[in-house]
């Protein structure tokens, strides 16, 4: 059972939205998935996920001991991932109870962690009870500075891998040079990329319809994240002027690992 969390120092990069679709894609791989929703953030899990209307119990109810942990999970009927939905800021929820949840849930290959924004309890209390850390920045200045001290943080939980994705690329403006090129940004983080996501307006459907469309761009880019995440692959997007494709850059990380 793998226990990731998923976090970035700057709030509204994508955290909840990589979730959601790695998620997604993890099951479609036939992988036995579980969301916990540790952000109370602006679009909570159970939104972009709009599985909404189906939260009975929260994760609140779980540590109190109202419900079992089973009873809180909601069952996406469509991509057969359960997603266990947070509640605001409660006392209860300390780093120890939060971890309890987290290893009273079995029978998962994956286990996602989407963590709230900042460095404060709620990320002391996510990161805790996880193995491996997915860092989210966007190509902003801003966000890659906010990462870069999330990832000297991790550094001392001694996760067993920590990885970043790049979320809202535009390979248009990186191409013009107006916007920093996913290799500077893992240069700069001195992290290999797990994942490319370009922007896509098809993302905001998320919170409609819980799913981008299969045409959809980032659907593409999230189906080679799960893939890099499960089978250790190296495939990322590749930022051509004619547009931007699969391509596998895995032999340039490697000579780069190597080092
Ligand atoms: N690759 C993307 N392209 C377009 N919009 C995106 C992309 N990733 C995230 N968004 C949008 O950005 C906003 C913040 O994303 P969210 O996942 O809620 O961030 P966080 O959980 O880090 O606060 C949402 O409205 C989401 O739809
Ligand atoms: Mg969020």
């Amino acid at each position: 059972m793998r226990k990731i969390v998923v976090t970035s120092g700057k709030g509204g990069v994508g955290k909840t939205t990589v979730v959601a679709a790695l998620g997604r894609a993890l099951a479609d791989m036939g992988q036995n998935v579980v969301l916990v929703d540790a952000d109370v953030g602006l679009n909570n899990l159970d939104v972009v996920m709009a599985i909404e209307n189906k939260v009975v119990y929260d994760i609140v109810d779980v540590i109190s001991g109202r419900c079992r942990v089973s009873q809180a999970l909601i069952e996406d009927t469509e991509s057969g991932l359960y997603v266990l939905p947070s509640q605001s800021e409660n006392p209860l929820v300390t780093a120890q109870t939060f971890r309890n949840v987290i290893d009273s849930l079995t029978g998962f290959d994956y286990i996602l962690i989407d963590c709230p924004a900042g460095i404060e309890n709620g990320f002391h209390r996510a990161v805790s009870s996880a193995k491996e850390a997915i860092v989210v920045t966007t190509p902003s200045v801003s966000a890659i500075r906010d990462a870069d001290k999330v990832l000297s943080l991790l550094s001392g939980y001694r996760m067993e891998t920590t990885s970043i994705v790049i979320n809202r690329v535009r390979p248009n403006m990186v191409t013009r040079g107006e916007m920093m090129s996913p290799q500077d940004i893992s240069r700069l983080l001195r992290t290999q990329p797990l994942g490319i996501i370009p922007e896509d307006d098809c993302i905001t459907l998320y919170s409609q319809v819980g799913r981008v469309p299969g045409y959809a761009i980032s659907d593409k880019a999230f189906k080679l994240l799960a893939e890099n995440l499960h089978y250790g692959t190296g495939k990322v997007y590749e930022f051509t002027t004619s547009g931007i494709f699969a391509r596998i850059f895995s032999r340039r990380a490697k000579a780069r690992g190597a080092k």
